[in-house]
């Protein structure tokens, strides 16, 4: 299968599940589905992603407790850990958990299976570290605020957050309605007003990237601060 035909069944299967009125429902069938073979899952690297060598090259993670929300197949999760961080890493498909537990057999890193707006109920004290990759960018644009406000909530005191998206402009302000259906996808790339949210949630941005990745693909790397 190539990679275009795959996205275009990850579309699909997303979609079957929008219309539904499910919009996360489509990771655990896209996860099982995949039966173990990474080739099946879009965004599985297999890699920890670049932005996070220089984040933790540039702060102190080791020793600290930090949380990885989406951690998808656990390369991230487990990055950190080799940092010498204390990791925990959720995800909402019990599957894509269990298939990091089998991949990673002696993991330091506390894996879990749960929904993101669950997840300050989990760990009301939040984490001093805090990565999001990709996850919010999955989800559809009318649960932006609510994504972005339970990431928020995850960040304790003095922690950091690192945040890794695609980009786009800011919607015009006239646009009131959920554009999701109107743009390809997923992914639906993220805006800067909509990373405001992490913002209006009492976070700090500290440093905001705007650039086209080799294969053209326009991201957003930010990183915030909960004072
Ligand atoms: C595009 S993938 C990115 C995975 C990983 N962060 C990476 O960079 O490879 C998005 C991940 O977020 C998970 N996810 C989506 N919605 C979620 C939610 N509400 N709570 C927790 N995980 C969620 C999906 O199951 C999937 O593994």
């Amino acid at each position: 299968m190539t990679h275009d035909d795959r996205d275009k069944q990850m579309a699909e299967l997303a979609r079957r599940h929008l219309v539904k009125g499910d919009p996360t429902g489509w990771f655990e069938e896209l996860y099982r589905a995949a039966d173990g073979d990474a080739a099946r899952v879009p965004w599985a690297d297999l890699a920890p992603h670049p932005a996070l060598a220089d984040f933790v090259a540039r702060h102190e993670v080791a020793v600290r407790r930090a949380l990885v929300i989406g951690c998808g197949l656990g390369d991230d999760a487990e990055a950190l850990a080799a940092a010498g961080a204390d990791v925990t890493a959720f995800d909402i498909s019990t599957s894509c958990i269990a298939w990091c537990r089998r991949r990673f057999p002696d993991t330091r890193v506390h894996y879990e299976a749960l929904d993101l707006v669950m997840a300050a109920d989990s760990w009301p004290e939040g984490f001093a570290t805090v990565v999001e990759i990709y996850t919010v960018q999955s989800l559809p644009l009318a649960l932006r605020e609510t994504a972005f406000e339970a990431v928020a909530a995850l960040v304790a005191p003095g922690g950091r957050l690192l945040v890794v998206c695609r980009g786009r402009d800011d919607d015009p302000p006239t646009s009131g309605d959920d554009p999701t259906f109107r743009l390809p996808g997923p992914p639906w790339a993220v805006s800067h007003d909509e990373l405001g949210g992490l913002e209006r949630h009492g976070l700090t941005e500290l440093r905001f990237a705007d650039y086209e990745d080799d294969a053209g693909v326009r991201r957003f790397v930010a990183e915030y601060a909960r004072p």
